[in-house]
Parts: C-alpha cells; structure tokens; sequence
C-alpha cells in the first residue's frame, strides 16, 4: 500500500505509519499512486483513496452514526438484544471483524468493554487513526475509553485468550459476504471494502473457537435473508430492519 502526505508537514507521521505497516511512502511532489487504492494522511486525518476518487476515512462523530448511537433504539435495538446487553449486564465483548468499528463504538456507547480485532493493516491504520482523533473530542472519550484495538488475524488471537484465561462474554462475528443488488446501494464504503479486501474466510474456525472461548453466545451478523453462515442451526436467532443475528451458545 501506498502513503502519501498531503505535504511536508505529515511526512514525518507518514514515514512513522509506513514503517508500522510495511507501506511505502510516496512525496507528495515526486509520487503518483500506481494503484487503485492508496492512503492520503492531511489535516482530516488518514483516508483510503477509492477507485471512483471518493475518500474512505473512518469518523466516530460521522452524521449517521451518531444519529445510529443517540437515537437507534439503545438497549431496545436488534444488537443489543443480540448481544444480550442490559442495563444490570454490560458484557465483555471481542469484536473479532473489527472493520470501520461502528458496531462496537454502538456497543461501548451502551457501557460495555469491546476488544477490536481488525487484520488488515489499512483497516487498523484508518480505525486507529480514527481512535486518535476521537479520544481527543471530550463527547466520545468514555466511550473510546472502553475499546481496545488489536491488530491481529482473530483466527490466531482467540485461541491466546484461551491459554491466557482471558475469555470473553461474547463473541461478535460479522464477516464479510458476497453483496446483494440492495446491500450494494445502501453501503459504498463497504463495496470498495469488500473489492479491496475479497470476501472472508475461515468463518466456520471463527465460529468454532468462538464457542470455545466465549462464557455467554457468539452473536454472527448477516444480512436478513442469507443463508446461515455454517451448516449448523443457531440456538436462536434476531432480526433487525436488514440484518438478521444468529446466535450460538458455547461448547459447555
Ligand atoms: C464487514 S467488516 C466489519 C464491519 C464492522 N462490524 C463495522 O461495524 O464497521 C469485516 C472486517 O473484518 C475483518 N476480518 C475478517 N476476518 C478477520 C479475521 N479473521 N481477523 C481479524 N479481522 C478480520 C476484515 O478485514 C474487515 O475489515
């Protein structure tokens, strides 16, 4: 992955993060992405440059997802239900798919401690990116306050939580599935995510350890009418408006 600073003044920082992550740093005067994607760093902070010229830069205060954490259903919402959040029970929970990380910073809003796992490392560098900013805006740091970002293939990390008997409540899952016609109008930024990152694998492991480590469910989210994400029936599943939860026990 290409790095290139708006101008002198980030090169510095661009040079740190291409070091962290093994990107190459382009100047702004001599470089000239040769990719579809590249990161851009400037005052708005880190940003995946997309195919169509668009900017994907992850923004807790972002317009829809506060409106999402202020007014879309607090404990009453499909994933808190899911995740079995109350207000006497706020779970631990391991984000194993971290993503744009929207659906733990909803989750740590309602009170709970989310560890984030994210394994691509232009994914972790724009979420912890992300975190920085947020942390500093006095509105979000509580809730920042209570997740943890860890850059890591979960695959491997949940079984060293195991060994380290340092399980979760809940395990959280939501891969990554080939795109329906209306998932793809609703969801640009998660287009490009899935063109540039491919679909995920490995789910079914995911599940497995999941049920391994998790003390209370292991909570995968799908959209609402696909097909189950393993060939094992839920203990129970949630609908939500577009997504569907389904929700698996542990092992013992
Ligand atoms: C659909 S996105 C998750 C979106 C997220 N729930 C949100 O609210 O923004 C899936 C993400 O999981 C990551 N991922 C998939 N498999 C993973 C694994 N085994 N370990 C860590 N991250 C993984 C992908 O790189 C991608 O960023």
């Amino acid at each position: 992955m290409q790095i290139i600073p708006a101008s002198d003044h980030f090169l510095e920082e661009a040079n740190r993060l291409a070091d962290r992550f093994e990107f190459s740093c382009l100047s702004q005067k001599t470089g000239t992405p040769r990719q579809d994607f590249w990161l851009s760093l400037d005052t708005e902070g880190l940003a995946l440059q997309q195919p169509d010229g668009s900017k994907l830069i992850i923004d807790f205060s972002d317009k829809q997802l506060q409106y999402r954490r202020l007014h879309g259903g607090g404990l009453n919402q499909s994933l808190a239900k899911a995740i079995g959040i109350r207000s006497s029970d706020k779970p631990n929970i391991l984000d194993t798919t971290a993503g744009f990380g929207k659906d733990s910073f909803i989750l740590a809003s309602l009170g709970c401690k989310v560890t984030l796992i994210e394994r691509s490392s232009v994914i972790f560098a724009l979420l912890d990116d992300a975190f920085t900013r947020a942390s500093a805006n006095p509105e979000f740091e509580p809730i920042i306050s209570r997740m943890t970002l860890v850059h890591a293939d979960s695959t491997d990390y949940l079984p060293t939580l195991l060994e380290a008997h340092n399980c979760p409540d809940v395990v959280y899952i939501d891969p990554m599935f080939p795109d329906t016609k209306k998932s793809a109008l609703v969801n640009k930024d998660m287009q490009y995510l899935k063109h540039f990152l491919g679909a995920d694998q490995a789910i079914q492991s995911l599940i497995q350890s999941g049920r391994s480590i998790a003390k209370k469910r292991v909570v995968i989210k799908r959209p609402k009418k696909a097909p189950l994400a393993i060939d094992e029936k839920p203990n129970f599943q949630l609908y939500g408006k577009t997504t569907r939860f389904d929700i698996y026990l542990p092992y013992s």
